[in-house]
């Protein structure tokens, strides 16, 4: 059977970059499931359709042509890395995301991304709804002021406009709706290690959740 660690968290814990550097460190492969529900919402708003046709929204978001190559996310042929990094893109996936018939549509797809030797998936219901059996599970956090100034630097980095202000309130905005829908809402799944990153350096989560996963399995350290 193939291993399957999950990562689960809120908006701008540092979920990606703590699952790509584990993904990479292991050689095993990495779900960016986020990435997944900021496509649907962009093949969506593409095809002008709205959150009131959750049928063609999950027959849009089942449908889609997408690629992730060398870094990059191909959507129907074309590179849309950075569209669907921008808040509003994030946004707009955090409303398709609430709709139980797009989950339903991107359930076995990401199942699917786990193939041997193992994958690391990140995202808000790994571990809880899409992987329920994975051998090691992480929650990671970090306060609303913290993850907002990551994700500033992180779009100004990429050369996006970025207001700090704005940020804080729209991750709170975000959370809120994450944590209260119906469906695979945002939270820690059962036997997952909580890790509160908010006095943490990328290097000291990586350390914490490498000794879980060291613990679970110890074969893959010999
Ligand atoms: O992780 P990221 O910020 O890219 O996710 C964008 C949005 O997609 C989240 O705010 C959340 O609403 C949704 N999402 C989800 N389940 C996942 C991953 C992301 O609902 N597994």
């Amino acid at each position: 059977m193939t291993r399957v660690i999950t990562i689960d968290g809120p908006s701008g814990s540092g979920k990606g970059t703590i699952a790509a550097g584990l993904a990479e460190r292991l050689g095993w492969r990495c779900l960016d499931s986020g990435a997944l529900y900021r496509l649907s919402g962009l093949a969506a708003a593409r095809a002008g359709i709205g959150l009131e046709q959750p049928t063609e929204l999950a027959q849009i978001a089942g449908n889609m042509q997408v690629e992730f190559r060398d870094g990059r996310v191909f959507l129907d042929g074309e590179d849309v890395s950075l569209d669907i990094r921008s808040e509003t893109a994030g946004n707009a996936a955090s409303r398709v995301a609430a709709v139980p018939e797009v989950r339903a549509a991107l359930l076995e797809w990401q199942r699917a991304f786990a193939r041997a030797p193992g994958l690391v998936a990140d995202g808000r219901d790994m571990g809880s709804v899409v992987f329920p059996d994975a051998g090691v599970k992480i929650f990671l956090t970090a306060s609303p002021e913290e993850r907002a100034q990551r994700r500033y630097n992180q779009l100004k980095e990429k050369g996006l406009d970025a207001n700090l202000a704005c940020l804080v309130e729209k991750i709170r905005e975000r959370d809120e709706r994450d944590s209260n829908r119906s469906v695979a809402p945002l939270k820690a799944p059962e036997g997952a290690l909580k890790v509160e990153s908010t006095e943490l350096s990328i290097d000291e989560v990586l350390e914490q959740v490498l000794k879980k996963v060291r613990d679970a399995y110890p074969d893959l350290f010999r």
